[in-house]
């Protein structure tokens, strides 16, 4: 177990913000998380379980434990003609998941591809991208509960997940820290390639594999996001808006351009970017917080900036959104502090 005080967290979110924590906990297993959720000072403490950090936006430094999964491993539980079973820990990189389901010609998570974050995490945010959502592969989570210590395994409808949601984002349920998830993917793969600007960059290509799906996807996300190695960021930083067909009709009257995709009966999700970009911020920086110039819906951290400020830059558009559009956009990234 890898204990640390006064941490510095820049390597642990993908906005680089230099905030110190006052304890670094990283387990290697189940037994050494076991005996941190038992420990009295740990039950005492205000405790933050985190994956890649990149969907975090710490406000300032943290007083009180992050702790961290060292739990790897990728493991074929099941097998048949047609699929595999994998049990994967929740601290594998998700994107060498990714590479490697394609390097074994399993499909289901390609288009899942170069999202930046780990295993775990990916479950608990039901990651998403180019019409595939990890809910769709995912059939069980093992996550301990941090007040009774239990073990429980959470099948894929008692995770509840939605858009960006799971049972484990709900504040009101016990908390609880997934240890593996188990993905079936697919030996036979059906490739699901019609979103958006998928297909146009896969005609670039002589034939549609998991290979050069993922590679389109991996081409596309680099054209539009930045890379947080290079630009501190946390991808979208705002989830796409839902609104009743009937509200976006009438939006539509007066905003004839505005996009839509369905997002089941009744309902549309309208793209946060295009609201964003419409309210002239795509481009635009306010001190060291810029919105990303080839995807709006995105902050970056163009130096030194603080979470604070870069809080402060949210609020402001979601004011301009909602003044202009009557639409409440909702914050992705997850707040602390
Ligand atoms: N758009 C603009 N201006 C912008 C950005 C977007 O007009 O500055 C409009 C365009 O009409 C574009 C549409 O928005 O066609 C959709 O843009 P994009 O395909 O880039 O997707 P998105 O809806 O902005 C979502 C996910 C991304 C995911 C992409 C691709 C959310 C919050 N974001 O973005 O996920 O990669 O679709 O599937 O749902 C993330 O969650 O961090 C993330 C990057």
């Amino acid at each position: 177990m890898k204990i640390e005080e006064n941490y510095s967290l820049e390597k642990h979110n993908t906005f680089h913000l230099p905030v110190k924590t006052r304890w670094f906990m990283e387990y290697a297993d189940e037994e050494e998380l076991g005996r941190i959720l038992r420990d009295e000072y740990f039950q005492e403490c205000l405790s933050l379980h985190i994956g890649g950090g990149s969907n975090l936006l710490f406000i300032n430094d943290f007083n009180g434990i992050v702790l961290h999964s060292q739990i790897k491993g990728i493991f074929v539980v099941e097998e048949t003609d047609d699929s595999v079973l994998l049990r994967i820990g929740a601290a594998e990189i998700w994107d060498d998941v990714v590479a490697y389901a394609v390097s074994k010609g399993w499909g289901g998570i390609e288009n899942l591809s170069h999202i930046p974050g780990e295993a775990g995490a990916a479950a608990v945010q039901n990651i998403g991208a180019y019409g595939t959502e990890v809910k769709d592969v995912i059939e069980k989570v093992e996550a301990y509960n941090q007040l009774t210590f239990e073990k429980r395994t959470f099948t894929n409808e008692e995770c509840l997940y939605d858009y960006r949601h799971s049972f484990f984002k709900n504040e009101h349920n016990d908390p609880y820290i997934v240890t593996y998830i188990y993905i079936r993917l697919n030996k036979k793969p059906r490739f699901s390639v019609n979103y958006g600007n998928l297909k146009e960059e896969l005609s670039k290509y002589p034939e549609i594999t998991l290979q050069t799906v993922r590679d389109a996807v991996i081409s596309i996300r680099r054209q539009k996001l930045p890379d947080p190695k290079e630009l501190g960021n946390a991808g979208s930083f705002f989830m796409n808006p839902v609104i009743p067909v009937g509200r976006y009709e009438k939006l539509k009257e007066r905003f004839s351009d505005m996009p839509s995709y369905s997002a089941g009966e009744g309902k549309v999700k309208v793209p946060a970017g295009w609201l964003i970009e419409q309210c002239g911020f795509r481009g635009k920086s306010h001190g060291a917080v810029g919105v990303y110039e080839k995807q709006a819906l995105v902050l970056v951290n163009l130096g030194e900036a603080k979470g604070h400020e870069i809080a402060l830059v949210a609020e402001s558009i979601r004011t301009a959104v909602y003044d202009r559009f009557g639409i409440e956009i909702m914050p992705e990234v997850k707040y602390v502090g």
